[in-house]
């Protein structure tokens, strides 16, 4: 498979700032790359450089209508969006989002012919108490409710234990094989075989552990935030991931 790396710029940006980064990046051959920009940089992303691909952070579970603050999938790929992250860690930890919700975006994503990246992972409290595999198979369960075999076929899942968010402290190449093996045979288990759904690491993925995360069995790319926002370090990191066998 192709491996995927998404920028997540989260919360930051300006048009200046955009234009600065934007002119640092370039496609890397053998390696998918996508920005998912906050949404009104949406529009300045149409012109970027070729070969990367847009995604969003989040969307809206409903159509349209009276929802104020939302956006939808239909504007999303209006826009030129083909990924759609949905579940991430600051979105259930800070907004409230719950694994139904989640799921229920996916299905928007999906019905508007984007890929949703399914962000699932343990907080520290959860791996200290064994938890791992039981939430994140709970939150990969509640979009296979809802999405059915077929459709999850469609997904990018990511994992991103919730502790190495943002902290600079990674996941250890162990602990990364140990639950990408465990969310592979999870899928494969609800009959999903091992070429149809990329497994993305995300959790302070930079230039220095690119190379051994990315050649982590079932690591078939990453989710990068604060990296992302620097583009010699994310250029690094895709050419880390094409190179990766
Ligand atoms: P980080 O964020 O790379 O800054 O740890 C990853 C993410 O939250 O997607």
């Amino acid at each position: 498979m192709t491996r995927l790396v998404a920028g997540n710029w989260k919360m930051n940006g300006s048009l200046a700032a955009n234009r600065e980064l934007l002119r640092s990046l370039s496609a890397v051959s053998g390696v998918e790359m996508v920005i998912c920009a906050p949404f009104p940089y949406l529009a300045q992303l149409q012109k970027r450089p070729e070969g990367l691909a847009l995604g969003a952070q989040d969307v809206s579970e409903f159509e349209e209508g009276a929802y104020t603050g939302e956006v939808s999938a239909a504007m999303l790929a209006e826009f030129g969006c083909s990924y759609v992250i949905v579940g991430h860690s600051e979105r259930r930890a800070l907004f409230g989002e719950g694994d139904a919700l989640v799921g229920r975006k996916a299905v928007a994503v999906l019905a508007h012919g984007m890929v949703p990246v399914v962000c699932v992972g343990e907080t520290l409290a959860e791996r200290e108490a064994g938890e791992v595999m039981s939430v994140i198979g709970r939150q990969l369960g509640a979009v296979f409710d809802v999405l059915g075999r077929a459709s999850m076929r469609k997904v990018v899942v990511a994992y991103e234990p919730v502790w190495a968010i943002g902290t600079g402290r990674s996941a250890s190449v162990e602990q990364v094989a140990a639950v990408h093996g465990d969310i592979r045979a999870w899928l494969e288990a609800n009959g999903i075989a091992g070429d149809e759904v990329r497994i993305l690491y995300g959790g302070s993925l930079k230039p220095e552990n690119a190379a051994a995360l990315f050649a982590v069995p079932n690591v078939d790319g990453g989710l990068i935030g604060g990296a992302s926002l620097i583009g010699e370090d994310f250029m690094a990191i895709c050419r880390a991931a094409a190179d990766a066998v």
